[in-house]
Parts: structure tokens; C-alpha cells; sequence
């Protein structure tokens, strides 16, 4: 741990500590949430109820019942009561899904009075779930800024101050993830949950989960929270929530593939025998780890643009992977396509902000030009065409990505230009059908 950072901790007064011990979860639900006042300093466990997981609904209808819990009809966004609800789905406990570990979190915005609720990536949700608990309720301010710290290893639940980290969501992030993590190995269990400054001084605040990328060897961030539920989370004096996982590895896992037949592609791909030599040396480049078959995949994804057959042969091969993971993995991801994709990826926007400023019409206008639809690759093999979900320019609506290139205030007479601005292919990637 950096001394930077063993100061921090030393600094940590502890308000009020609670011991768990992690259940085991039953057809992935560990049947009991937390609830933490901020205002009494307070930590205790609520009962998941059958109705409960009648009403899960995509976890939503799970955080409006804790959220039915504790508002009333003068609630308001400020109220100490209103609460941020965090849950995460059954499918977040089990490994039978790769990459379902979505957190949804639900509050009373501050910018529409109305509950809110969002989904987000990284990790939170189900290493909450394998920590022990389905969800969390916050409730409450605290009087002066304090941490949640859920330990799974330790087996304890903290409030404590946390007077020296940052304010600004990636720095405390990076800071609090060091200071838990007892190892490299550790890094990759702990994820954090903060707002930042844009919280304190704006309704719109947005909420940042963050999870370790250990190929960049720092916390990276994902966002979520419309409506300024980052604004409830920082009204609350709420620095960051943090939950370090038992030790199990985030790389999902499939035990058995119900659906392997479904995903074979629809004409099978494979590759030359010099190819067949640089997939190798890519296995070679992971110790032909099963742990980090995504990787291996994103790297063979990103040479030929595509994950043929002889690709998931050698990769399962080297690392004794099942055939059926991979191919559930190369399926489930939309970075990763069974058939090669096109030498320039042109995205269209239909995120909320750009659909309301015509993102159909735009896309409408790439199908037209090109002669494709959306997630289909031109006959010459140079475009492929995307419908995806927001960018995160949203200010510059509508927004075309082509290539890396970002496009703003797209019309639909500009897409002749911007398909004539590609570059032209620069690599081959050849594929044998
Ligand atoms: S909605 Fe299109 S960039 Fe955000």
C-alpha cells in the first residue's frame, strides 16, 4: 500500500461496525438486503420476501418494493429518507451468465421529483451478491462525509469518516480500491461506488462504479444514474460505498451451456495456417490461462475483426476451455462477432438524446447509402453498420461513430460525407469460408 494511501486509512474513524459472514446463495439470492441509516448509524438486515422475487422484474421491481419501504407522499429528493436503493439481479449471483453483473440503482430524482431507477456495468452488483446480500438500502445523512465499507474477506460492515480521499469520483475510486486490496489478485474484488464533484454543486450528479482493470493496472470507471441519483448519494455525505468480494474471480465462468447450439454462426469461419500460428501466440501471450479467455478472444477479435471457428478451436484447446463457453462468451458480448465485421465499424447513436433529435432518420440514411441494415456488414467487406445504445457525447446529438471518429449534430444529408471520410482498409485479416 503507497504511504499516500496508509495515511488515508489512518485517518478513518470508525462510527460503526457490524459483523457477517457471506450466505450462501440460494438460486442466486442470498435472501436478505442491508439497510444503512446514515442518521442513526445504523446497520441491519432485512428479510427477502417470496413477493419480493415474484416482483423482481429485471431487479427493478425488487428496489421499488425496499424503496415503497421508506418514502411517503411528502418524500422529496433532499428528504433524509429518500432512499438510493442498490440491488442486483439473481443472474448477478450466479456465473451461468458471462457479463450479467449489472447493478440497478434506484432513487427520488432531484431533477424530475419521480423515482428513478438506472442499470449499470462493472461489478458492484454481484460481488454485493457474493458478499452475502441482494441488496442495499441507504438511508439517512450523515453529518459529516463517511464511507461504507462492506468487507466480505473480513467479514465486517463499516461506516467510517473518510476525511483525507478525494472528492472527484476516479481518484477516490483508485485511492479506496489500494487501500482494500490486500494484493494485485485483490485489486480485481473490490468495486466502489461514488459521486463527485458535478454531485455536490448541480441535481444532476451522476454515480460512478468503479471496477479494477488490471491490464491498465487502475480503477476505471462506469456511470450511471440519470436524474442526478449521484446528486441523492453526495446530499447523503456519502463519499463512497465499497464492497471487497470474497476471493472470486470476476472472470464469469459457465458451468454448462443449455445454449451452445443456438449461437453456432451462420456459416462457419475458419482460418490459414499462418493465422493459425498468431492465435496461438496470443493464447502463448496469457500462459494459456482459462482465466483470461475473454482477453485472448478481444485480441483475435480486433486481428481478423471476427472470432472464426479455428479460433475457438485453438483457444479451447490451449487452455482446455469448453468449446461451448467461448462460443457462449463470443456470443454474448457485443464486441465480438462470429462473422467478420467490416474494415470501418460505423455506429449510429438511438441513445435518448439522440433519439430525440432523429437518430432514426440518420440511421435510416446510413441503411439507405450503404444498402445494409443495422448489423450488417457492406458486400466489399468495408462497413459495418451499428444501431447502439448512447456513446457519450449526448451533447453533441445525434452521434455517429465511425471508425474512432466521432461525428456531432449529425443530419441526414451528411452521411454520404461521413462514409466518404472512412479510411481506407489498412490490414487484412484474411477468412476461409
Ligand atoms: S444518447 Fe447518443 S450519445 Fe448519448
Amino acid at each position: 500500500m503507497s504511504s499516500d494511501v496508509k495515511q488515508m486509512r489512518k485517518a478513518h474513524r470508525v462510527l460503526t461496525t457490524m459483523s457477517f459472514s457471506p450466505v450462501a446463495l440460494e438460486r442466486g439470492y442470498a435472501n436478505r438486503t442491508l439497510r444503512v441509516d446514515l442518521s442513526t448509524r445504523t446497520l441491519e438486515w432485512r428479510e427477502v420476501s417470496e413477493e419480493m422475487k415474484r416482483l423482481w422484474v429485471g431487479g427493478k421491481g425488487f428496489d421499488l418494493w425496499l424503496m415503497f419501504q421508506e418514502i411517503s407522499e411528502n418524500t422529496v429528493w433532499d428528504s433524509p429518507e429518500n432512499p438510493i436503493c442498490l440491488s442486483s439481479g439473481p443472474l448477478g449471483g450466479t456465473t451461468s451468465f458471462p457479463g450479467s453483473g449489472k447493478t440497478l440503482v434506484t432513487a427520488l430524482s432531484p431533477l424530475t421529483g419521480s423515482v428513478m431507477d438506472s442499470n449499470v456495468g462493472g461489478y458492484f452488483g454481484p460481488f454485493m451478491k457474493f458478499a452475502g446480500m441482494d441488496a442495499i438500502t441507504v438511508v439517512g445523512k450523515a453529518e459529516e462525509q463517511v464511507v461504507l465499507i462492506i468487507d466480505a474477506v473480513a467479514g465486517t460492515i463499516t461506516i467510517e469518516t473518510a476525511p483525507e480521499e478525494s472528492v472527484d469520483s476516479h481518484l477516490v475510486c483508485e485511492e479506496l480500491t489500494e487501500m482494500y486490496a490486500d494484493d494485485e489478485l485483490d485489486r480485481r474484488n473490490i468495486a466502489v461506488v461514488a459521486a463527485g464533484r458535478g454531485a455536490d454543486h448541480t441535481r444532476m450528479g451522476i454515480l460512478n462504479f468503479s471496477f479494477y482493470d488490471w491490464r491498465r493496472q487502475v480503477a476505471r470507471l462506469k456511470q450511471s444514474g440519470r436524474g442526478g441519483i449521484g446528486t441523492v448519494f453526495r446530499d447523503k455525505n456519502l463519499k463512497a460505498l465499497v464492497v471487497k468480494n470474497r476471493g472470486i474471480t470476476p472472470a464469469w465462468r459457465i458451468a454448462e451451456s443449455k445454449v451452445a447450439h443456438l449461437t453456432r454462426p451462420s456459416k462457419i469461419h475458419t482460418q490459414c495456417l499462418s493465422e493459425t500460428e498468431e492465435i496461438k501466440d496470443i493464447a502463448a501471450r496469457y500462459d494459456y490461462d482459462p482465466e483470461y479467455v475473454i482477453e485472448m478472444l478481444e485480441d483475435v477479435q480486433e486481428r481478423y475483426r471476427h472470432i472464426s471457428k479455428t479460433a475457438i478451436d485453438i483457444v479451447s484447446e490451449m487452455t482446455g476451455t469448453p468449446k461451448s463457453w467461448l462460443y457462449h462468451i463470443a456470443t454474448f458480448y457485443k464486441s465480438f462477432s462470429l462473422d467478420p465485421k467490416g474494415e470501418t465499424i460505423i455506429q449510429v447513436c438511438m441513445g435518448t438524446a439522440c433519439h430525440v433529435k432523429g437518430a432514426a432518420r440518420i440511421l435510416d440514411s446510413f441503411e439507405r447509402v450503404l444498402g445494409v441494415k443495422a448489423g450488417q456488414t457492406t458486400g466489399d467487406g468495408r462497413f459495418s453498420l451499428e444501431a447502439v445504445a448512447c456513446l457519450g457525447a449526448c451533447s453533441l446529438a445525434p452521434v455517429v461513430k465511425l471508425g474512432e471518429e466521432v461525428h456531432g449534430h449529425v443530419k441526414a444529408q451528411d452521411v454520404e460525407k461521413i462514409i466518404a471520410s472512412a479510411p481506407e482498409a489498412q490490414r487484412g485479416g484474411a477468412t476461409h469460408a
